[in-house]
């Protein structure tokens, strides 16, 4: 590594020769075949990193540090605050797990490059299930366990998943979340099956049962949930398997050669389309980014403890609480349960005491829901949090009442960063590792080295400091971010590569100060983010439609006090129709809930006569989001009937 320690250096130094830059890196990595080159730019605006380097992520995860004398740290600590169940694996249990699952997955056919869904609470198969793909080069794409059935249909019609690994089911405070009806209903929708689907919606394409790439469903039972894979087998046509049968009969796998250019998995994220995302993340490029920020963000090295209180179905769980801290020789912490609630709000110090967290990644809303049960952080004088030694956030912005109220509370700083499913790492943050910076409150400091950050305005012209525009990334992109997308190149290029050639857009908006801090102002398009949950508002959008007394609808993103944000729908009737308006409201959340998810946490609908839309019948979102938050607007001037903006103010009663 570089003999350099400040910011400005590394900074500079991966701007100025960002392929020395990166092969230094590189040599964080245990490689099958060292790149030898680091950056292939033959494709532009595609570029691949280390594309003669081969290697193994699971084995850089595991097999190495077992290799390394650290076969008996704890790897993994599973805690579960749902049953009370706690179990830690060291490196050599779980090396021994992810081997033997890789051989489940061998046993039913699954080979590199074949892609394996994953569907799972936070349990640690999935942990397992995700290494022991990483070990066979099979592509894993994990699915919130929050999303209902249409959303894990449409994730897995895009991915074509031979396998789905699933388990009974989850728990969420005073409610089981029974997983396997979701996995069929999700199933019977791709095949058409309404008697079990009901609604399907126009996301997606119908097909018979043998052009369904579900080969089986591989069903670890809890014994907290009911539900087998047993009561299913042959349903939808497909083999439902029983982990625990399948794990006595498997032989343990070595990890396979890769290409750091083969994919490691597809994180499907909102867009501002019903159609998510399919990230793609490669093996090299990932392994050396998250390897490098371990060090230098987060300062977390072999033997230290990570907690990310995320959810392995985000891009945050994928690469704090499975990748990074593993990849670094750490212990990464794996909770099942809340910041408040389970059982109270001093969850998140009980859990830093016992596991000796040193460094803890979590959400700006977990932190006001803290804030909202213990306003005087009672619950954390009973605990000794001495080993913290510092709190990460990301997710959505860290508003400044809610950084100045925690930062005042815990000993350690609090860092705000900020990043995005695409690039699978921060794209601003405070380098702790290389230099800890001052730090500005409702800003998430600087730029990552590798990331140029750039502010322009709709055309594309640079913005000076201090106004806000459109946050880009001028390419290439650094290691780890994603190559493309799954479904092509084409969709990659024209989502995010196109609106302002040479740079990827963030669909952020923001600005850079005169000391080139970053502030990250919210989106600029009609993606919402409700407790650091990404969601597409066309989505939600498409759920309400189904309704058959709905004629229109506009979904939108409103402030809330808890969350961030959260979504509000507005609806009109169908012409002539009768019904009450409870009943209306309570089959329409209900809708939302069945079709994308609880997590979508939808419950305020407004019926309106006509909805506000411009003479080309565009609708006026962001009006109406000025009046649903109360702040002052502007009547549009190609508004159709400005009328309609009073009825609205009068059905939000402002
Ligand atoms: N499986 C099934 N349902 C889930 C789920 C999962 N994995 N995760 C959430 N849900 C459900 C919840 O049970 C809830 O359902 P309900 O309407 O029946 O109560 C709904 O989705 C909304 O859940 P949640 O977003 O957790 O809101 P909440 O009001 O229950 O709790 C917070 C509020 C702030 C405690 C919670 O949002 C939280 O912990 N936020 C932090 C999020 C975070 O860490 N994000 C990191 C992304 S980087
Ligand atoms: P996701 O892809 O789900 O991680 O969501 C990424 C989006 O969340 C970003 O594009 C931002 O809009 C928002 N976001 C994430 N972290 C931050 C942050 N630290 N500050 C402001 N916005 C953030």
């Amino acid at each position: 590594m570089s003999t350099t320690t400040s910011y400005a250096d590394e900074y500079r130094r991966s701007m100025e020769d960002p392929g020395g830059f990166w092969l230094d890196a590189a040599g964080l990595i245990d490689w099958m075949r060292p790149p030898a080159r680091a950056l292939d730019s033959g494709s532009a605006p595609l570029y691949r990193w280390f594309p003669d380097g081969t290697l193994n992520v699971s084995a850089n995860a595991l097999d190495r540090w077992v290799a390394a004398g650290r076969g008996d740290q704890v790897a993994l600590a599973y805690d579960s605050a749902m049953t009370g169940s706690k179990r830690t694996f060291t490196y050599a249990e779980l090396l021994h797990e992810v081997e033997l699952f890789a051989g489940v997955l061998r046993q039913n056919g699954v080979e590199r490059g074949d892609r394996v869904a994953i569907y799972l609470p936070m349990t640690p198969e999935a942990v397992i299930a995700m290494l022991a793909c990483a070990r066979i080069g099979a592509v894993h794409s994990v699915i919130f366990g929050g999303f209902a059935a249409n959303e894990l249909a449409v994730r897995i019609q895009d991915a074509a998943p031979k396998l789905i690994v699933t388990s009974s089911g989850g728990l969420e405070p005073g409610r089981v979340v029974e997983y396997l009806p979701i996995v069929e209903k999700a199933l019977a929708m791709i095949v058409g099956d309404r008697s079990v689907a009901g609604t399907v919606t126009s996301s997606i394409t119908v097909v018979s049962e043998d052009e369904l790439s579900v080969e089986a469903v591989i069903v670890r039972n809890r014994e907290a949930v009911p539900g087998d894979a047993a009561a299913f087998d042959g349903r939808v046509g497909v083999r439902w398997l029983d982990l625990e049968d399948q794990l006595s009969r498997a032989e343990p796998v070595a990890p396979v050669e890769l290409a750091a250019t083969d994919p490691l998995y597809i994180l499907y994220t909102s867009g501002t389309t019903g159609t998510p995302k399919g990230v793609v993340r490669d093996n090299g490029g990932y392994a050396v980014a998250l390897a490098w920020s371990m060090r230098n963000i987060y300062d977390v090295h072999a033997g230290d403890v990570m907690w990310t209180a995320s959810d392995v179905g985000w891009v945050v769980g994928h690469s704090y609480i499975v990748y990074g801290p593993l990849l670094a020789g750490a212990t990464t912490v794996l909770y099942e349960g809340k910041p408040i609630g389970t059982p109270d709000a001093g969850a998140f110090w009980r859990m830093v005491e016992e596991y000796r967290v040193k460094v803890l990644f979590s959400a700006p809303t977990a932190v006001r829901a803290i804030r909202r049960e213990d306003p005087a952080l009672e619950h954390l004088a009973g605990y000794d949090t001495s080993s913290l030694e510092a709190l990460f956030l990301a997710g959505e912005r860290l508003d400044t009442e809610t950084y100045h109220w925690i930062d005042e509370a815990l000993h350690c700083p609090v860092v705000d960063h900020w990043w995005q499913t695409e690039t699978g790492w921060a794209i601003a943050a405070n380098p702790r590792g290389i230099e800890p910076l001052p730090v500005k409150p409702g800003s998430p400091t600087v730029p990552v080295p590798g990331y140029r950050v750039g502010i322009v305005d709709g055309k594309g012209r640079p913005i000076s400091p201090g106004v806000e525009g459109n946050i880009v990334l001028e390419l290439p992109l650094p290691p780890g971010s994603l190559p493309t997308l799954w479904g092509g190149d084409e969709k990659y290029v024209a989502s995010y590569l196109t609106a302002f050639p040479g740079h990827y857009a963030t669909g952020d908006s923001g600005y850079l100060d005169d000391d080139g801090y970053v502030y990250v102002m919210g989106r600029t398009d009609d993606v919402i983010n409700v407790a650091g949950h990404r969601l597409s508002t066309g989505g939600l959008e498409e759920a309400l439609n189904h309704h058959p007394a709905v004629a229109e609808v506009a979904v939108i993103g409103i402030r809330d006090e808890l969350k961030g944000q959260r979504a509000a729908g507005f609806v009109t009737l169908k012409h002539g129709t009768v019904i009450d308006h409870d009943v209306l409201v309570t089959e329409l959340v209900a809708l939302v809930r069945e079709t994308v998810g609880p997590v979508a946490a939808f419950r305020d609908v407004t019926v309106l006569d006509r909805l506000p839309k411009t003479r080309s019948g565009k609708i006026l979102r962001k009006t109406m989001r000025q009046i649903a938050d109360g702040e002052p607007y502007k009547v549009p001037a190609t508004i159709e009937d400005p009328t309609v903006l009073t009825a609205l103010e009068a059905a939000l009663g402002r």
